[in-house]
């Protein structure tokens, strides 16, 4: 991120224990991301990446430091659930498909909830499936498609209300690597098309390779961060 522009996400001096503070999962975090940044969170299992994810995503507090996301402290937000809905996208390991909608229908999902007119939900949806490879399985119900398909499709829910910020934790856990790929180039060309910050949380040194800058923690702490 250039010193000129404003950072989108500033994570300053997060702390967060767990276990009745046996656990301290992060420590003193800080990074400041801008616009447009693909960054990859790595780190050992249990470094903190997730913990990190839930945080900025506002389902979990820091117990010290605080988050801004364009400026705004996330402490203040009084319904989250809106903020979540209108600037955040998440992509999780596991997809959380609603297993009675087709992958058309729960790709259209969270535009229903913002009240995006239904031709408009159609069109967008529809570009997605396009660009995951996923047109001919648009009228199939989650269980009945393989788990790269199911995951890409979470992919395009993620990314269909075009949020400001991308979470992703594991998103390629579950494919090979065709698949992986195309996850991870479907949320570059978000990035790029949206002006979107991504942050991908992954063990896989492929997918840290693709992004622009990768933060790496362990025992809770940010020993690293290259390509700022
Ligand atoms: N809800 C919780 N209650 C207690 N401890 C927790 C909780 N969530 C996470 N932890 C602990 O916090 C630490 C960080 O966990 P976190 O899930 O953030 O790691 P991670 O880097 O995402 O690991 P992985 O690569 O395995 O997904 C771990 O020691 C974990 O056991
Ligand atoms: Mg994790």
């Amino acid at each position: 991120m250039s010193d000129t522009e404003r950072p989108i996400l500033c994570v300053e001096a997060v702390s967060r224990r767990f276990a009745d503070g046996d656990v301290q999962a992060l420590r003193r975090v800080s990074f400041n991301a801008g616009a447009g940044e693909t960054i990859a969170l790595t780190g050992p299992s249990g470094s903190g990446k997730s913990t990190l994810l839930s945080l900025i995503g506002l389902l979990d507090r820091p117990d010290e430091g605080r988050i801004l996301i364009d400026g705004q402290d996330l402490a203040g937000i009084r319904h989250p659930h809106a903020f979540r809905a209108r600037r955040l996208g998440f992509v999780f390991q596991y997809h959380h498909m609603v297993p009675t909608m087709t992958l058309q229908e729960n790709i259209e999902a969270p535009m229903l909830a913002l009240g995006v007119p239904a031709a408009q939900r159609h069109q967008r949806a529809g570009a997605l499936l396009q660009a995951m490879a996923l047109e001919h399985r648009a009228a199939f119900l989650p269980r009945n498609v393989s788990g790269g398909e199911r995951q890409r499709a979470a992919v395009a829910r993620a990314l269909v209300n075009r949020p400001a910020i991308v979470l992703a934790d594991e998103p390629t856990g579950s494919l090979d690597s065709r698949n992986g790929q195309r996850v991870v180039e479907l949320l570059i060309a978000h990035a790029r098309a949206e002006g979107a910050l991504v942050l991908v949380a992954s063990h896989n040194p492929e997918v840290a390779a693709a992004l622009g800058r990768r933060i790496a923690l362990r025992d809770g702490e940010c020993v690293a961060d290259i390509g700022a």
